[in-house]
């Protein structure tokens, strides 16, 4: 039996497309929230906060990883796009060891700002990189499923 997230992700290109810049924009707008609890010791709600958090960004790397890096490779079969994929894998998993330390400071309740700003800023750099790869090329496949 398919699980309930497999169910509603997207399967067309256009609509993977759309729900990942969606997603770009939710994970940033959480970070936000989290640089300005950082810096003014606000932490209601904060659980929540955080795994909303990672929910949205575990289902996104997994969806990336599973479905977007390999489609991209199957259209672009050349040395560079391999080479610009296992730079992106690269830094799926510094992020998700930047996600386990602040994971790590919520629990001891020491989060610290320079770690969320960290974590911004590499994963703003990323969302970027994957934003000029991987839309043109989506937009472009269209319907096209994935
Ligand atoms: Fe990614
Ligand atoms: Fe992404």
């Amino acid at each position: 039996m398919p699980t309930p997230s497999s169910v509603s992700r997207p399967r067309t290109a256009a609509e993977v497309g759309a729900q990942h810049r969606d997603e770009h924009r939710e994970l940033e707008s959480i970070l936000q929230d989290l640089h300005r609890r950082a810096h003014s010791g606000h932490w209601a709600d904060l659980n929540e906060v955080w795994s909303g958090f990672c929910s949205t960004f575990d289902a996104h790397m997994k969806a990336e990883e599973d479905e977007v890096f390999p489609a991209y490779l199957r259209d672009h079969p050349t040395p560079e796009a391999e080479a610009r994929i296992a730079a992106l894998i690269r830094e799926h998993q510094e992020l998700r060891a930047l996600v386990e330390a602040i994971a790590m400071e919520i629990q001891l309740h020491e989060i610290r700002a320079s770690s969320v700003d960290q974590f911004i800023t590499k994963n703003r750099e990323h969302a970027i990189v994957e934003t000029q790869l991987f839309y043109p090329w989506m937009d472009v496949l269209g319907p096209s499923a994935l």
